[in-house]
């Protein structure tokens, strides 16, 4: 009879806990995924951009145009959207036209060195892809 109980126990354990599993899977939007930054990419990014590209970020046109956070996340901009700023980026980045100049004659030590400009286009342009670019 004890055992009867003890299993039983486990059994509606185990359905309540798959039951609050299933609630707290969040509502699926269009299939997306939160986008992996490479460190040595995060570390330049949050060196040279995401002070003006950022949800808290004060830049109003900057945020506007770009948002990081948006741009990462699952349920940030859609993906045709997220192709098309990764390609905005590596063209950015390879025209030095990001960070602007103004910005880098204020802040020359937020300048990107060579290394971390190729690793950010690299970066931007295989997330492109993933995403349907060409
Ligand atoms: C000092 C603030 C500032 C910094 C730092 C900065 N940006 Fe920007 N960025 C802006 C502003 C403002 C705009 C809008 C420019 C415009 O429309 O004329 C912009 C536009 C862009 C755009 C074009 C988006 C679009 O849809 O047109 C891209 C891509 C971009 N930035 C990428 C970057 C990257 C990558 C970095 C870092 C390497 C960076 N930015 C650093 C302020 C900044």
């Amino acid at each position: 009879m004890k055992k009867v109980f003890i299993i039983s126990l486990l059994v509606s354990g185990l359905a309540m806990l798959s039951f609050t599993n299933y609630k707290n899977k969040p509502i699926e939007q269009s299939n997306q995924a939160a986008i992996q930054v490479p460190a040595n990419v995060q570390v330049a990014l949050d060196k040279s951009c995401t002070m003006c590209h950022n949800d808290a970020s004060k830049n109003l046109k900057g945020k506007t145009k770009l948002s990081f956070d948006k741009l990462l996340s699952a349920d940030g901009y859609p993906s045709p959207k997220k192709m098309a700023k990764f390609l905005e980026i590596a063209d950015e980045v390879k025209n030095n036209s990001m960070p602007p100049k103004g910005f880098l004659e204020k802040n020359p030590d937020k300048a990107l060195t060579e290394t971390e400009k190729s690793a950010i286009i690299a970066w931007a342009q295989s997330e492109a892809k993933k995403l349907g670019a060409k």
